[in-house]
């Protein structure tokens, strides 16, 4: 019996035992679901829902799982663990549950104890499970990782849409076996020990241009610079052809990136018109002549924010107008590996004299190697190199050391593989929720471009969204110099790590969409 009142914290997602009172306590957050109870306090942004459950004898719910093997070649341990990472992630196996014990999985699955020891092992050491004496093994909530970089902006416990980066394939080995293969490199302390070219080590160089290469479009090692990610090719590039004060072209909305970029090296950006197929031609001769720019920068596959890609005539139209103008173009093609070679020719085939092609395994691989490229015109190359070792003497050799591993060993190729069909089926999830949106939508793309109908103004949508605890960006964000803003936003689809959380944020945009905007006023 409790004699005195006894004060206990309850966290989210834990399970309190009370031994002596038979009583089992679990604690769930549940964020608020529906727009209609959305509310701007921030304390009504959960229910707590306790669940009490009496128990004689300590059994609380248990799962007896039944994993559904994913047909890859990997041992059955590691299936194993993709299908338990799977069943977590899209919540198969919910918050909370309690697995079978080792024996019991064993018995069920017909496979050695040992095994599903190992596969235990591993999905807690990612965080998916936790394992306690005596009380057995537990299903753990899964963590908002995208709140961890969110920075002052984060919303706890959000559905964070903003973030442009492709959900994460994380085969536990892979990881392992690319550090493992770096770690016994017989040069890896000549890779730790000495400055490396500015442009790259020459062995990443070769294996960066095959992997770029593709038939129609043959890229050069001598002509491919490693740097620190698209960002960074993007930077020495236009610090190496511009000047302060210089126009650069680009399409009226486009990566946020650029417009940082502009300001920075004191550019002045200005935007050419375009439609569902990316840069219209006519406007960007007219832009051409009328601006006295030397350069464009346009991102012909999956534009981002809106997903445009850029049919092959209107790209050899583009080069053409390059070439008669003079005017150097930057391609951004860091979303290239989406449609893969579905895509057409990147425009750096048809004026390879004059194109900066850029390109980076951020999307493709991870964002956290910090590796790109730029393949660039043989008269720019040590111009290009000079910048690099201006700016950070040269991309981390061990990350791309760690790249060019990857590539070698096929785990690049696996990772796009589960990565176009994570976004063709997150691509079809948010058009069956949010309906067809059109030509310029109809590619599967980890970033949808919303239009928003009458009343909603894409300011408006984003706060209501935001309010509901859905974070996503409003076209203001990417629209170049002055302007005027769509009706619509960008809705980042690879951003949450499991398809659930997607739908769930969808669902709330859906309704919101739905509804007319809450009145309302902010400035007095
Ligand atoms: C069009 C575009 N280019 C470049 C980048 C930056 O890529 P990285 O992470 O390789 O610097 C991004 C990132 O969102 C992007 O959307």
């Amino acid at each position: 019996m409790v004699t005195e009142p006894q004060l206990v914290r309850l966290e989210s997602g834990s399970a309190l035992v009370f031994p002596t009172l038979d009583l089992f306590l679990v604690v769930t957050k549940v964020p608020l679901p529906k727009p209609s109870i959305c509310h701007t306090d921030i304390t009504l942004r959960y229910k707590i829902v306790i669940d009490t459950i009496h128990v004689n004898n300590y059994i609380v719910t248990m799962t007896i799982w039944s994993p559904q093997l994913p047909q890859t070649d990997g041992t059955l341990t590691q299936r194993l663990v993709e299908a338990l990472r799977d069943d977590v992630r899209t919540g198969r196996l919910a918050q909370g549950e309690r697995l079978p014990t080792h024996r019991e999985l064993a018995e069920h699955l017909g496979i050695a104890i040992g095994t599903v020891t190992r596969v235990y092992a591993i999905a807690q050491r990612e965080g998916l499970i936790s394992g306690e004496i005596g009380r057995g093994t537990f299903v753990r909530p899964l963590q908002n990782e995208d709140s961890e970089h969110t920075g002052k902006d984060e919303v706890a416990g959000s559905i964070d849409l903003s973030k442009n980066r492709v959900a994460r394939y994380s085969r536990d080995s892979m990881l392992g076996e690319g550090l493992a293969a770096l770690i016994s490199k017989p040069d890896l302390a000549f890779l730790l020990d000495t400055y490396q070219p500015a442009a790259g080590v020459p062995r990443h160089r070769e294996v960066a241009a095959d992997w770029l290469s593709r038939p129609g479009f043959a890229v050069r090692a001598d002509q491919t610079l490693v740097c620190s990610g698209a960002q960074h090719a993007l930077f020495v590039t236009l610090a190496t052809i511009t000047k302060p004060g210089d126009t650069l072209l680009a399409e009226q909305i486009t990566y946020a990136g650029v417009r940082a970029l502009a300001s920075l090296l004191h550019l002045r950006l200005q935007g050419v018109a375009f439609d569902e197929y990316g840069l219209i031609p006519d406007a960007f001769e007219t832009a051409c002549i009328s601006s006295g720019a030397k350069v464009l920068y346009c991102i012909p596959t999956l534009h981002n924010p809106t997903s445009a890609i850029m049919p092959a005539e209107r790209r050899q139209q583009i080069a053409a107008i390059a070439t008669r103008n003079g005017i150097s173009i930057i391609e951004d093609d860091v979303y290239g590996f989406v449609p893969g070679e579905l895509a057409p020719l990147p425009i750096a085939a048809y004026a390879p004299e004059r194109t900066f092609y850029v390109n980076s395994t951020s999307k493709s691989i991870a964002p956290g190697l910090r590796i790109g490229y730029v393949v660039a015109p043989p008269d720019s190359v040590s111009r290009i190199a000079n910048t690099i070792h201006s700016s950070t003497l040269e991309a981390t050799p061990i990350m791309s050391e760690l790249a060019t591993i990857w590539i070698e060993s096929g785990a690049a190729a696996e990772t796009i593989k589960w990565k176009q069909e994570e976004i063709a089926a997150r691509h079809a999830l948010a058009l069956s929720i949010l309906g067809d949106l059109g030509e310029v939508s109809k590619h599967p793309s980890c970033h949808i471009w919303l239009p928003l109908p009458e009343p909603w103004r894409s300011e408006d949508f984003v706060t209501q969204a935001r309010n509901c605890l859905v974070i996503i960006s409003p076209s203001e964000a990417f629209v170049v110099g002055r302007g005027s803003a769509p009706h619509a936003v960008r809705i980042c689809l690879g951003a949450p790590s499991d398809r659930r959380q997607l739908e769930k944020g969808l669902e709330i945009l859906a309704e919101i969409l739905g509804n007319a905007p809450e009145p309302g006023f902010t400035t007095v």
